[in-house]
């Protein structure tokens, strides 16, 4: 999508606005607006037609009809007694959030269409996050595909779904950069870079909303939150975040932009403090940064009552100053805090909010709506969204991208893929038949009962023949309640006592002892991970450590099979178990994508989106930082232990192994602006088809600002057959090089030497440089 932002065309955009809308009193100012006064600032609308309708209706609105649409609801509220149905008939209400059934969706949209004065639809939104009724794997599982094909995949499906349902428009995808994984919400994302995090961006906004905002069985996206939510502070959820201009700009920021590049319609205000402002309260991020730079033609909706903790912040001085100064930011609907609602009317009325700054808001949410098709279609065909949940198709399109999300970490002696010729396995541990710890934080949507374990996975696969015993062993729980426990919950413990715990253990022990090889599904239940759910540990919850050494004791073949969105400490896992595959919270299909891989019907071809650390200790320890004193040193900044990660960023290993040949580059020499091509020939050595991600990563020597030591600026997923060579290319594009220097406070490709490695992790060793010239 271009959008020309052009002061010329923002002038002409808003004349046409003006001419349609009446007398509105719009400005089009390119400077940051001063306080109480936001510079309306909206591209172009590509389509005349949609800016006809939708600025005949702006003229028609009152007031209150305007503020309505900037409402949005959750079924339980406000508490004023009406019911929502009330709420949609007497116009009061733009969105509703949380509805997950057609009937009540269609039922809602009567009352909006056929009842409102101006019969204007609302827009159901809901936390499409990787899946709706069927469940897809979580996002950081998505990305450790390392194949934008896959999360493309995965949110088309879960849009189709959505869609039937009446939901129109999903909370996703969520693109904070995660560097501590203390933070629950690392599951949602895609890790630590900002190049991988911006190709699984660009991705997952074209598979919700398809080429075009609109496209039938498709859902509008909505990318959060807008900004860097993901560096909490101390990785607990929801504090403040502190990041340097430097970071911001080349770390945090520029997943959101590839995602407004890719055209996403919608973006959501985080919740927290950015560097001492509230992002929903902060102009900078959501006019001058969104609208300004990147040319942001959607609307903004607050996160869950970020309007109103604008004076938990200590930011406004109350409720209706938070509404002023949110809707001033930038802010278009407020999600269930009702201070818009509450305190716009007056606001407009003495001159605190402009007019124009409503019409802008509510013009991007009409707008949406128009795109979405919800004036022409309303209403969704209940029985189809019925009988077109968890199709064949949808278990098969999940079962494939469980299968390329799986991550082989270690695999001692060649014990995975498992011989189909054993005679019996033992599948032991807390999440080995768990269906909500299968499906993962956010499944709101999913049915447990459509959902294979890998226990079930597994018996699947040796209907007969085969002994298949299995056990929990320990349990595991979190301890606390989750804001989600109403809707969605892991299995409680059921044993009581120590006597009872220790006979469990025994069992499984047992099991293990008597069986050619044990499966361990180790990890954190699905509530350990997500919203509220952050960690001060990394340590495997429970007694799991204690069950995995006491299982590798046995002296039988052990492994470890992960399910979890966070690196745990798995030090000592990863010297004494055989194998361990991360198959992260795998979906609906998650037991047959498992088999599929332990078996070697699928080939293990993911890598890690993060750098898995020793311990907590060692966070943050993304592999792109800076180079400073002693440098030969730095595997050893601690006295009492290792500074490397356990594995690094990238890394993943596969069922067949690779030889990787020497890297060339196209030309020595390239304009900034240009690109070169990498080319390297990879073969596959093994005995069965495979995939390997041939990585390639920059550095720059010198410029005015000090640079990371390598960052990741292309990749590709490839597949091999057995004893196969191709020459793989990656096409290095010089504009990947500019950064925000935080030397001249401007973007900027440096022209001088870049070093360039290719390999298949972080620590990629094949080295060749460039020199990009002016
Ligand atoms: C709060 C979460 O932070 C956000 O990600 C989510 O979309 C909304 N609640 C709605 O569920």
């Amino acid at each position: 999508m271009s959008v020309d932002l052009s002061r010329s065309h923002r002038v002409a955009a808003l004349l046409l606005c003006t001419t349609f809308a009446g007398n509105l009193p719009l400005a089009a100012s390119g400077a940051a607006s001063p306080e109480g006064s936001r510079a309306v600032v909206r591209s172009i609308p590509d389509d005349a037609k949609a800016d006809r309708f939708v600025n005949g209706l702006l003229k028609q609105m009152t007031l209150p009809e305007k503020i309505g649409q900037m409402t949005q609801m959750a079924l339980n509220g406000p508490a004023d007694g009406a019911t929502p149905e009330e709420h949609a008939r007497r116009g009061e209400v733009g969105s509703f959030l949380f509805v997950k059934d057609a009937a009540r969706i269609n039922a809602l949209q009567h009352e909006a269409v056929d009842h409102s004065r101006l019969h204007i639809p609302v827009i159901i939104g809901f936390d499409v996050i990787h899946g709706f009724r069927t469940i897809y794997p979580v996002p950081i599982a998505l990305a450790a595909s390392w194949d934008p094909a896959q999360p493309e995949r995965a949110q088309t499906m879960a849009a189709k779904e959505a869609s039937l349902t009446g939901i129109k428009w999903t909370f996703a995808p969520m693109l904070d950069i995660a560097r501590d994984p203390r933070w629950g919400r690392m599951m949602e994302g895609a890790g630590e870079d900002p190049y991988l995090g911006a190709r699984m961006a660009e991705a997952q906004v074209r598979g919700f909303q398809g080429a075009k905002i609109g496209e039938p069985d498709h859902i509008l996206a909505c990318i959060k939150h807008f900004a860097g939510y993901g560096a909490a502070s101390g990785g607990r959820d929801y504090e403040e975040s502190n990041i340097s201009e430097e970071q911001l700009e080349n770390v945090y920021l520029p997943p959101f932009q590839a995602a407004v590049k890719a055209g996403a319609g919608s973006l959501m205000s985080a919740y927290m403090d950015l560097n001492g402002v509230p992002a929903t309260g902060n102009r900078w991020l959501l006019q001058d940064v969104l609208r300004e730079r990147w040319g942001f033609n959607g609307f903004v909706v607050s996160d869950w009552e970020s309007v109103k903790s604008l004076s938990t912040h200590g930011f406004a001085s109350g409720p209706e100053d938070a509404a002023v100064r949110a809707v001033n930011a930038g802010v278009d609907m407020e999600m269930t805090s009702h201070t818009m609602r509450d305190a716009l009317p007056a606001a407009v009325k003495d001159g605190r909010v402009k007019q124009a700054t409503i019409d802008a808001a509510v013009r991007d949410i009409l707008m949406a709506k128009y795109r979405m098709g919800l004036f022409e279609h309303p209403y969704v065909d209940e029985a189809r969204a019925k009988s077109e949940m968890v199709t064949p198709e949808q278990r098969a399109a999940a079962r494939a991208v469980a299968a390329r999300t799986a991550v082989l970490l270690r695999n001692e002696g060649g014990v995975l893929p498992l011989k189909k010729s054993i005679q019996s396995i033992a599948v032991i541990g807390p999440l080995a038949d768990s269906k909500p710890d299968t499906m993962g934080s956010w499944s709101l949507a999913g049915h447990y009962d459509d959902t294979v374990t890998v226990l079930e996975g597994i018996k699947r696969r040796f209907p007969s023949g085969v002994t298949i015993r299995s056990a929990k062993g320990v349990e595991i729980a979190r301890g606390s309640k989750t804001i989600f426990d109403e809707q969605f919950q892991s299995p409680q413990p059921t044993l009581t006592t120590d006597a009872e715990r220790d006979a469990e253990f025994t069992r499984a022990i047992a099991m293990v002892k008597a069986s050619d090889v044990s499966v361990l599904v180790l990890g954190e239940s699905q509530d350990m991970s997500g919203e509220r759910a952050s960690r001060s540990s990394l340590t495997l919850p429970g007694k799991q450590e204690e069950l995995l050494e006491a299982a590798v004791a046995t002296g039988k073949p052990v492994v470890a099979l992960l399910m979890n969105a966070r690196p745990l400490d798995m030090t000592w896992a990863a010297t004494h178990a055989l194998a361990m595959v991360e198959m992260w919270y795998p979906g609906t299909e998650g037991g047959n994508a498992a088999a599929d891989v332990l078996f070697g019907d699928a080939v293990p071809g993911g890598k890690l989106p993060f750098a898995w650390p020793r311990s907590v200790g060692q966070i943050p320890i993304n592999y792109a930082r800076n180079l400073t004193q002693i440098p030969e040193d730095t595997d050893h900044r601690y006295w009492d232990g290792l500074s490397t990660p356990l594995y690094p960023f990238g890394y993943g290993l596969s069922y067949a192994t690779f030889a990787i040949g020497e890297p060339k580059l196209s030309a020595a020499t390239v304009r900034a602006g240009g690109s070169v091509v990498m080319s390297v020939e990879v073969t596959n050595k093994g005995t069965m088809a495979a995939d390997e991600v041939v990585q390639l990563y920059t550095h720059q020597r010198a410029g005015t600002a000090s640079r990371p030591v390598r960052e990741l600026k292309g990749f590709k997923r490839v597949t091999l057959g057995a004893g196969e060579t191709k020459t793989v290319e990656v096409t290095l594009d010089t504009n990947e090089l500019a950064f925000w220097s935080p030397g001249t406070h401007a973007r900027a490709i440096e022209p001088g030497m870049f070093d360039v490695w290719v390999g298949t992790d972080a620590t990629a060793t094949g080295h060749m440089t460039v020199q990009v010239t002016q």
